[in-house]
């Protein structure tokens, strides 16, 4: 029986390609690899694909440089050839780029494309499943373009299977999901998933000497949920959207905190601690970004719309979000009257912590109205740099620390939420500010703790502690 190796009597190591090597792609192939699969992946990125076959990750996930070091050339390999893929394998994961259109709907010409490549090269019957985010309905979508290219339905089966890695946690996200989603009506197709998660779902991949260890948080074993391909479609955007609408909601809430003198950490807590509502993503903040939050709401919004579905909450999420920036710009303008010529220290460019990843980061779009406003900005950030350096050029100037950028500097605005963030030295910080303003976007530090060290710490929907008004006088006079 093609596509199986005996692993062993309980798990059968199966040969698998994944298209696209992405940031779910290139988690996906090697988690699948370290399950003990022999996976190819494939990208039509020569570069891309020439650097990875040199062992190079591309993109910065803890336990992913090993993992990819550990089954390079043996379980996992690199390729260009669609066609070599297609062959190789029984099980093909689609996780190619799924872009946003103008309108927000999803641009599924990658997806397009690959289906019918596959539906040219492969040979046997095939599990072809859809890894990247897509509206609902794409499942049947991928089967009428194979179908076009005269491929009949007892050759394949399509599957969704859709994945809820988050960045900076995205292995360990892999390997110890909260739960697995398959949608298939097809009992073959259903069959081959399971064999595919099979040290998973039995939680035996991490009984392994060299299993990457589980997070304190994550669930002893994940729950599978088998469903429709539809059904599955609609739970990726719908699990987004939710998470999403949290946050929009929290920063709603923390903005009537501030008009009505509540502490939003306050209130987090009491209703957090509520199971039903939990506090995970209770964060108030200058809101969400990141390559999947802003694209999955507009997409989740394009495809009701395009059914006739009129569904505003996710407009209203988006709307809260975006506010969220422009609410913050009032309020760096209100403490600091004006902000022509000011030099702003602004400690975050990332969407998030643990990554480099700056795409719909919203710290760079607070950024970019701050530029609106004449002022010179000095920003540090510990990873993404370099990514932000791409986007925002000499617009801003770029310290190897955040003392140097705090270093006369008229306020420090923290507008990524980097744990490391919490260690400063806050007196020295405040001996560097030519102002001891912080104005902190993420809710990062104690207000207590910022107080004694001298900082007037304005934060989101808590009370600002103020510090010796002396301290404004004197500045007046300094000037
Ligand atoms: C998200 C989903 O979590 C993941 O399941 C999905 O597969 C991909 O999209 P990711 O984009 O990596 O993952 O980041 P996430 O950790 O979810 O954070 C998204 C944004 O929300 C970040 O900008 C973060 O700063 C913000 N956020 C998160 C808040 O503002 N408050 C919170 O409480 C949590």
């Amino acid at each position: 029986m093609s596509g199986f190796v005996l692993l062993g009597e309980k798990q059968e190591k199966m040969q698998i390609s994944v298209i696209g090597s992405g940031y779910v792609g290139l988690v996906a192939a090697t988690c699948l690899a370290e399950l003990g699969h022999k996976v190819v992946c494939v990208d039509n990125d020569a570069a891309k694909i020439a650097t990875l076959n040199a062992g190079d990750t591309l993109i910065h996930e803890d336990c992913l440089q090993e993992l990819l070091s550990r089954h390079r050339g043996d379980g996992l390999s690199f390729s260009t050839s669609l066609a070599e893929a297609a062959r190789h394998a029984r099980v093909i994961f689609i996780a190619v780029g799924t872009p946003s259109c103008d309108d927000g709907s999803v641009d599924l010409s990658y997806v397009e494309a690959v289906a019918r490549s596959l539906a040219d090269s492969s040979d046997g019957f095939k599990v072809i499943v859809e890894k990247s985010t897509v509206p609902v309905y794409t499942s049947e979508w991928i089967q009428k373009a194979m179908a076009r290219k005269g491929r009949n339905s007892g050759e394949f089966d399509v599957v969704s299977n859709p994945e809820f890695l988050r960045e900076g946690t995205a292995v360990t996200d892999f390997l110890y999901p909260d739960r697995i989603v398959v949608g298939t009506n097809s009992v073959r197709a259903a069959g081959v998933m399971r064999e595919v998660y099979a040290s998973l779902i039995d939680g035996s991949y991490s009984q392994q000497a060299s299993a990457v260890p589980r997070p304190e948080r994550a669930r002893s074993l994940p729950i599978y949920v088998e469903t429709s391909p539809r059904s599955a479609e609609l739970i990726k955007h719908a699990s987004n959207a939710f998470l999403a609408l949290k946050i929009s909601f929290i920063n709603a809430v923390a903005n009537f905190c501030e008009s009505v003198g509540a502490d939003i950490e306050e209130v987090c807590r009491g209703i957090g601690s509520d199971s039903r509502i939990g506090s995970d993503f209770l964060r108030a903040g200058i809101g969400y970004g990141g390559s999947c939050f802003p694209k999955d709401v507009a997409a989740f919004r394009a495809v009701t719309h395009e059914f006739g579905f009129e569904f505003p909450l996710l407009d209203e999420i988006k709307r809260i979000n975006d506010q969220q920036r422009a609410r913050f710009i009032r309020k760096v303008r209100g403490v600091l009257r004006t902000l022509k010529n000011k030099r702003l220290a602004v400690l975050g460019l990332a969407f998030k912590d643990g990554t480099d990843d700056v795409r719909e980061s919203p710290a760079i779009k607070v950024i970019d109205l701050l530029l609106q406003e004449k002022c010179e900005i000095v920003a540090f950030d510990p990873a993404a740099m370099d990514r932000a350096r791409q986007v925002l050029g000499s617009r801003i100037s770029y310290a190897p620390d955040a003392y140097v950028a705090a270093k006369g500097a008229d306020a420090l605005l923290v507008l990524t939420e980097w744990k490391e963030f919490t260690n400063l030295d806050l007196v020295r910080i405040k001996r560097l500010l030519r102002s001891p303003v912080v104005l902190d976007g993420r809710n990062l530090f104690d207000r207590a703790e910022m107080a004694a060290a001298g900082l007037n710490y304005h934060s989101i929907g808590r009370r600002t502690l103020e510090v010796a008004h002396s301290f404004v006088k004197k500045r007046h006079i300094a000037r």
